[in-house]
């Protein structure tokens, strides 16, 4: 069957240039949005006084029956099917015959296919704020059935501070809450609605673009044709989402890879995540994890690629817009499976609390040493000093804080009292921080009251 732009055309399409050109291999996955799309457009036609009620009827049923060839697989691509746009009202067309050719009346492919991006982001959108909200499920979940559990908190990677172990699980959950409200944003410019755009100056009959983002799911519609046709600022902002949320993702794996090196041990993740090596027989990798750091390549590759797409290129529709979809369609697929393998590892994660005790050391309570000091009225820069040589001559002579005995304490500073060896406490030092961001137990219960109370509300900020 000819094209259904081949009007004009004398020559045939060159072979390979049929191949460049085609989008159908990949936006094949748009059928549904599509249909969806033409359907209310169907209707918005009637309004318009182009299609009659019973032209529309047959072109509705028409689509159920394409929907229904998709949705039981037995859809036929023809070699001719450009896109999944033209294979659809060929198969139309095929179905019910010429009233077909009244559905793409005032209609173009170009605000007909951002507006079946958009549906479909849409619904995706939908599912990957549940996928996400597992996660943090699963975090909170674990936060609370360890609260009792203190482990050495790093900065540099090094021995800081003790904290615990449900405080740095909880850090994860507040960056995935951002991701969270900021996807809400990115839903929010997603639900415009462009159809009415037409190719690039609007839609010649008066179809009620109101009506048709009402019936559609969209909240608001465009205000300038030119502007909708080409707008894709929605995929760039999503593309930047799903970088930004596995960049995270990335970040509380690597501090789990590290951990469940058995040379620190805290924490064990279970065999269902983790595989063997074809040679060495003991071994058992954190491949999930590392898979979850990995897929920042491709996400953040995404973002870059689409942003080359958009620079520099002409008002309106053009076809390197097309490129928008290889990206989006890999950044979906591949969030469907991180997340809910993230939560998965978190929720069976094994937390090792006497590893993690075993790990604190007297100089992870430097710090309360200073503010004892402090405590005794010398300002904290000359304490942080004091206490910089006592760690100093502990080291030197193979004693740790607490082992240092009160007259070695004395010699670097005659203020030191017995009373010392109470600061240099593991609960002491955690319970002291009290503030509302802060590690003690209260702070951290609340924190994860908070959380429990943002899981069950809809993520409605920008
Ligand atoms: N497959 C095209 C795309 O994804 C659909 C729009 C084609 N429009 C056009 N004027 N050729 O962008």
């Amino acid at each position: 069957m000819g094209k259904l732009w081949g009007g004009r055309f004398r020559a045939a399409t060159d072979k390979l240039m049929e191949r460049f050109n085609a989008s159908l291999s990949f936006d094949r996955r748009l059928y549904k949005a599509d249909i969806r799309g033409s359907q209310a457009y169907a209707r918005a036609l009637v309004h318009a006084g182009v299609l009659s009620e019973a032209e529309c009827r047959q072109i509705i049923a028409g689509l159920d029956q394409v929907l229904n060839e998709f949705a039981t697989d037995t859809f036929v691509f023809a070699p001719g099917d450009e896109d999944i746009h033209t294979a659809v009202e060929r198969r139309l067309g095929e179905l019910i015959g010429p009233v077909s050719g009244k559905l793409h009346t005032g209609r173009s492919r170009n605000d007909q296919v951002a507006t079946d991006t958009r549906l479909y982001l849409l619904d995706e959108i939908a599912t990957l704020q549940e996928e996400l909200t597992e996660v943090q499920g699963a975090i909170v979940t674990q936060a609370e059935a360890h609260l009792d559990v203190v482990m050495p908190g790093y900065t540099h990677l090094q021995p800081a501070q003790p904290v615990l172990f449900s405080h740095w699980l909880m850090s994860y959950f507040w960056m995935l809450q951002r991701d969270r409200e900021r996807l809400e944003g990115v839903r929010r410019r997603t639900a415009v609605l462009p159809l009415g755009a037409s190719a690039l100056a609007g839609n010649a009959f008066p179809v009620d673009c109101k009506a048709l983002a009402r019936e559609l799911g969209f909240t608001t519609v465009a205000q300038n044709s030119i502007d909708a046709v080409s707008d894709r600022d929605f995929v760039v902002e999503f593309l930047f989402w799903a970088a930004l949320l596995q960049t995270h993702l990335s970040r509380l794996t690597e501090d789990l890879i590290l951990w469940s090196n058995p040379s620190l041990g805290f924490v064990e993740i279970d065999e269902r995540y983790a595989t063997g090596s074809s040679i060495m027989p003991q071994k058992r990798n954190p491949d999930s994890l590392e898979l979850l750091r990995g897929k920042c390549g491709r996400l953040d590759g995404h973002v870059v690629s689409l942003l080359t797409v958009l620079k520099g290129l002409p008002s309106s529709y053009d076809k390197d817009l097309q490129e928008d979809k290889e990206p989006l369609f890999d950044a979906i697929d591949t969030l469907h499976m991180a997340l809910p393998v993230a939560a998965g590892v978190i929720a069976t994660l094994r937390v090792k609390g006497e590893k993690m005790a075993a790990a604190l050391d007297d100089g992870m309570l430097a710090t309360e040493l200073a503010d004892y000091l402090v405590l005794k009225g010398i300002p904290f820069r000359q304490s942080h000093h004091i206490v910089g040589q006592a760690v100093r001559r502990a080291e030197e002579s193979g004693y740790t804080l607490r082992t240092m005995p009160l007259e070695v304490y004395r010699e670097i500073d005659p203020r030191f009292g017995p009373d010392l060896y109470q600061a240099l406490d593991v609960r002491r030092a955690i319970n002291r921080r009290r503030v509302p961001c802060g590690t003690a137990p209260q702070a951290v219960k609340r924190q994860i009251a908070r959380a429990r109370e943002l899981l069950t509300t809809a993520p409605t900020r920008p």
